[in-house]
Formats: C-alpha cells, sequence, structure tokens
C-alpha cells in the first residue's frame, strides 16, 4: 500500500562520476516493495526543484529499516539529491506501480543498459529464491559504466558488452552471443533505453519466450495526474506511472 514516509539521510555509495546509491534509513517500519516498484522523492533543501524525482527502488533492508536508490546524475535535481548532508530529511512517496511477475518462470535473462539496472537487485533476489537460474546481461558504452556486477554476481551469472570493448564482448547487449547460441531462456527482463528494449522485445519475440519490460518514461506526479509519462499499448494509451512500469512487450504498441 502506498505511503508517504519521511527518511534521514543514511550514506551515500559512489559507483563512479555519474552514478551512484543514496540509502535513506527510518525508525518506523518499511513498507513491503517488489520488484520493479518505484518511489518519488522530494528534493531537500532546493526551493527551485519543484517536481519529486521518480526512482527505481534499488533495496530494502527490513531490520535496519534502510531503503537505497540507484541514482544517475542527469539534472539539478539528482545532483542536488547527490549532495545532502548527515540530519537532512527526505519525504519519499512509495511504493509505486507495479512489479515483475516472476512466476511460470525456470530460466531468466535479464538485461539491463545504463541506469535500467536498478530494479535487478529485488528481482534477481526474488528469482534466487524461488530457485529460477539467472543470467545477468549487462550492456554499457565502456568499463567505467559497468556498475553493481559484484551485486550480480551473488545472485546468477553476469555478462557484459561494452560499445568498445573495454570490458566483456564488443558491441550492444543485442549483439551478445547468448542470442546466437542455443537459447535456453524461457524469460526475458529489461529495462534501460527503449531501443535496446525495443529490440529485446523483437528477439524475444523471435525466440518464442516471455518478456517483460520496465518503462523508464518521464514522470511528475507518479499517480496518474499529469499524463506526461503515457505510453502507447495495443489497447490504448496507459499511464506507465500507474499501468506500468513494467509491462509485457506483447502488449506495447512498439
Ligand atoms: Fe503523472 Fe504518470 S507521472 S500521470
Amino acid at each position: 500500500m502506498k505511503r508517504i514516509q519521511d527518511f534521514k539521510f543514511k550514506d551515500y555509495t559512489w559507483l563512479n562520476y555519474q552514478n551512484y546509491i543514496l540509502t535513506l534509513k527510518t525508525n518506523d517500519q518499511i513498507a513491503e516493495v517488489k520488484p520493479g516498484n518505484f518511489a518519488e522523492l522530494k528534493i531537500p533543501n532546493a526551493p527551485d526543484v519543484f517536481l519529486r524525482r521518480p526512482l527505481s527502488v534499488l533495496d530494502v533492508d527490513h531490520e535496519k529499516n534502510t531503503i537505497s536508490f540507484y541514482v544517475k546524475i542527469i539534472g539539478k535535481g539528482t545532483e542536488k539529491l547527490g549532495k545532502l548532508r548527515n540530519g537532512d530529511r527526505v519525504n519519499v512517496i512509495y511504493p509505486l506501480g507495479n512489479s515483475f511477475s516472476v512466476n511460470g518462470t525456470k530460466k531468466a535473462l535479464l538485461v539491463g543498459g545504463g541506469s535500467g539496472i536498478a530494479p535487478f537487485i529485488l528481482l534477481g533476489r526474488e528469482l534466487k529464491q524461488k530457485g529460477i537460474d539467472i543470467t545477468f546481461l549487462i550492456g554499457a558504452r565502456t568499463k567505467e559504466d559497468v556498475l553493481l556486477t559484484d551485486q550480480f554476481k551473488k545472485l546468477g551469472e553476469v555478462l557484459v558488452t561494452t560499445e568498445d570493448g573495454t570490458m566483456g564482448q564488443t558491441g550492444l547487449v543485442t549483439h551478445h552471443s547468448v542470442f546466437t547460441d542455443e537459447f535456453l531462456f524461457d524469460k526475458i527482463y529489461t529495462c534501460g533505453p527503449d531501443p535496446m528494449m525495443k529490440a529485446i522485445a523483437k528477439i524475444a519475440e523471435e525466440k518464442g519466450v516471455d518478456c517483460e519490460a520496465s518503462l523508464e518514461n518521464m514522470m511528475a506526479c507518479g499517480f496518474g495526474a499529469c499524463l506526461c509519462c503515457v505510453v502507447e499499448t495495443n489497447s490504448g494509451n496507459k499511464c506507465v506511472c500507474t499501468e506500468g512500469p513494467v509491462f509485457n512487450t506483447k502488449a506495447l504498441a512498439w
């Protein structure tokens, strides 16, 4: 159930010059968060940033009452969110949106690019708990942008592509040999830039496997009021914030 809750800043883990993990803590219980859910964060100490920022939930620790977000600096809001100090409070609306479905799968391929890797820790953990075999395929421009692989390795196999060939196979994720070798997966989950997800959805269709994509459309309100996040589906336009962000790719008018 959706909550509005005040958290205190706990710490940052900087992943590279542009990406960091923000961890917040509370003395209260944290609501249940499912893989794919997101949150809307109000940026403290920033009167010139009016809108909340939508962020995927990276991880939740119910024993320590902490919640973590993967943040990529793409503007003033995410930059200011990276400059919190001890004692700062952050107001969070969560959990928002739907989640990935994890039943009926035996061997899953999780394909992420850019900040699209954010929901894969919670998703990977839930799949592993259900005994589902997991392979992560992470695509990046260069080696420095390949992030969170240590966490992913605890959950399954990790494959990498970089466009400049500095790590893993050279090229885009769609060029990885996992798609040309015998394809043993029965489900693909994907999150990242739209062109990547569209290409992955096409491959899934060719292979005859189910594919779920978590869309990263722009979101302002997060609860169906502003309509800025609309996506065209085979059954009409839908708000990504309330009816997504996760969609079966067969339902999307891509
Ligand atoms: Fe406002 Fe979806 S973000 S309607």
